[in-house]
């Protein structure tokens, strides 16, 4: 299954640090995000890894080409770890495709519509993080249960933040699970940024997708939104009219949003207190609040 990240918007939460590279290379830790999101593609078998990406910000890809000066100078001071380090994100094995304007998730996905025409895809926002976790082969295995069906991944937040976040009103299929035990739903409905008293749940869409081919048909007659943005979740409500949709818990410990500064600076924090060296540099994780 090929696995499609969109990494080709404006990052306006970020500016200035995005003016000149995309916000999805700004490190957490010592890792661009974007390669987490590459390696976390590659570990759950996609066949092909493509990056979405904008106008004039080739980092993104001078970061997935091989530096053998670099790698050699490395070698020479016998900083051995660095020049592996440096040539694993060289080889990883990824491709390109481009954006010509920042026009929605909707939009960015229809612009590789030639290659996922006939089979379903993985898609994996190029801004969210699930380092370690099996999430995108446990969405395989729920859509396979479900022939084939397309997957979303979804998060808990609290009732005050769901005006930021297209909201799910899925019935649990879960069976007797006790309430709070609940890790799987099939969609009734999305909504988009519902009030407190709207929302049909606190489940928000998370940023990992298993999507079936129909899914571009749809958007090429998806009509964008008032800020002109060609929406995903407009498609997916659509899709629901025709095809069943289900979604699957992530742990709030397995995913994590660099979105914004403050949710990307609290990644990294999370992240540096699980490694052994940094702990002692960062304030204890529970100190921090998790959004
Ligand atoms: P976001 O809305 O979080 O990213 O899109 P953004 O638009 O870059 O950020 P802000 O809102 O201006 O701060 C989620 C993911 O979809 C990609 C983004 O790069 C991000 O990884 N995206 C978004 C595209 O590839 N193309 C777009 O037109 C919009």
């Amino acid at each position: 299954m090929k696995a499609i990240i969109p990494a080709a918007g404006l990052g306006t939460r970020f500016l200035p640090a995005s003016k000149a590279i995309a916000k999805e290379m700004l490190p957490v830790l010592e890792r661009p995000t974007i390669q987490y999101v590459v390696e976390e593609a590659l570990c759950a078998g996609a066949s092909e890894v493509v990056v979405i990406l904008g106008n004039n910000k080739p980092e993104v890809m001078a970061h997935f080409s091989p530096a053998p000066d670099l790698v050699a100078s490395l070698l020479r001071r016998g900083k051995d770890a660095l020049a592996e380090a440096v040539s694993h994100a060289g080889a990883l094995p990824v491709s390109f495709a481009h954006q010509d304007q920042p026009r929605g998730l909707g939009h960015a996905l229809y612009c590789v519509e030639d290659l996922v025409r006939d089979e379903r895809f993985f898609v994996l926002l190029g801004d969210v993080l699930v380092p370690d976790a099996d999430l995108l082969v446990r969405m395989r295995a729920l859509s396979e249960y479900h022939d084939g069906a397309s997957v979303i991944a979804v998060f808990e937040v609290p009732l005050d933040q769901v005006s930021r976040f297209g909201i799910i009103d899925g019935t649990p299929l879960d069976g007797d699970a006790p309430h709070g035990s609940v890790t799987t739903w099939r969609l009734n409905d999305l909504v988009e940024k519902p009030t407190p008293q709207q929302a049909p749940s606190r489940l928000a869409v998370f940023g990992r997708y298993l999507l079936t081919p129909a899914i571009m048909a749809i958007l090429a007659r998806t009509a964008p939104d008032t800020s002109g943005e060609i929406q995903l979740t407009d498609a997916l409500r659509e899709l629901l009219r025709t095809e069943e949709i289900y979604a699957l818990l992530v742990e709030p410990d397995e995913g994590f949003d660099c979105g914004t500064v403050a949710s990307w600076l609290e990644t990294n924090i999370r992240l540096a207190w699980r490694d052994p060296h940094l702990r002692a540099v960062v304030p204890a994780a529970g100190a921090v609040s998790s959004t």
